[in-house]
């Protein structure tokens, strides 16, 4: 039983990484399984909200009463938040629990790229747009939620990220950690409010962490 606290309320979740293409058979992308973004999306469903979850590739199962949208690449996750937040009529939310690539590759082979005969190979790599960012600038009357990966000065970094991006606060992960974060299903999370204000969530499943994000929304 789930008392249906966001009811009214259009909650659109990122998860899991995004793949950048650097020719047909291989590409950028990073650890990240999509477990807390799939959990965050079930319990928004479960507490009553309109949930919508925007996915890079991954092989979760889709959570139950959950609109399922799948994108590879960061500029995809973007277009995709960018038209569901149009379609939106209700408070939207947007939890933004996907690793983006930050970078990609300046241009994408489109066949695949051989050994060749010297010892260094340069790939040229070009910055992702910051998603949060652009979406704040363009939809100011959304609230973001962000997260944070960090393997050091862990508080310095989600501060600076909550200016920049404009996030009412971030979920602060210690990737260094083996027993939490990628792939896990336990997490234990720092979140930093815009005011400064810091809550720590101890040991717990990704769904109970999941539950207490969300009643702060
Ligand atoms: O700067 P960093 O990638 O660590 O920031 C993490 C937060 O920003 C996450 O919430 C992530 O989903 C979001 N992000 C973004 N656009 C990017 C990269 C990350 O919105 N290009």
């Amino acid at each position: 039983f789930f008392e249906k606290s966001l009811k009214g309320k259009t909650i659109i979740t990122t998860a899991s990484a995004t793949r950048e293409e650097i020719d047909p058979v291989r590409f950028i992308s990073n650890y990240s399984s999509g477990k807390m973004g799939f959990a965050l999306a079930q319990m928004a469903f479960n507490m009553g909200a309109e949930s919508i979850l925007i996915s890079g590739p991954s092989n979760l199962e889709t959570p139950f009463g959950v609109n399922r949208i799948n994108v590879k690449t960061a500029l995809e996750m973007l277009n995709a938040l960018d038209t569901q937040i149009q379609k939106s009529k209700q408070d939207t939310y947007v939890i933004m629990a996907a690793a983006v690539s930050d970078f990609k590759p300046k241009q994408t082979s489109n066949y695949k790229i051989k050994r060749q005969n010297k010892d260094t190979f340069i790939l040229e790599l070009v910055q992702n747009p910051d998603i949060s960012k652009t979406l704040k600038e363009k939809y100011p009357h959304i609230k973001l939620i962000g997260f944070a990966a960090e393997t050091n000065d862990l508080i310095e970094n989600a501060k600076a990220k909550i200016d920049k991006k404009g996030l009412e606060f971030i979920v602060l992960n210690d990737v260094s950690r083996k027993d939490i974060g990628f792939g896990s299903l336990n997490n234990e999370v720092t979140i930093i409010f815009k005011d400064g204000k810091i809550e720590h969530l101890p040991f717990m499943t990704k769904k109970e962490i999941a539950y207490n994000i969300l009643k702060l929304l």
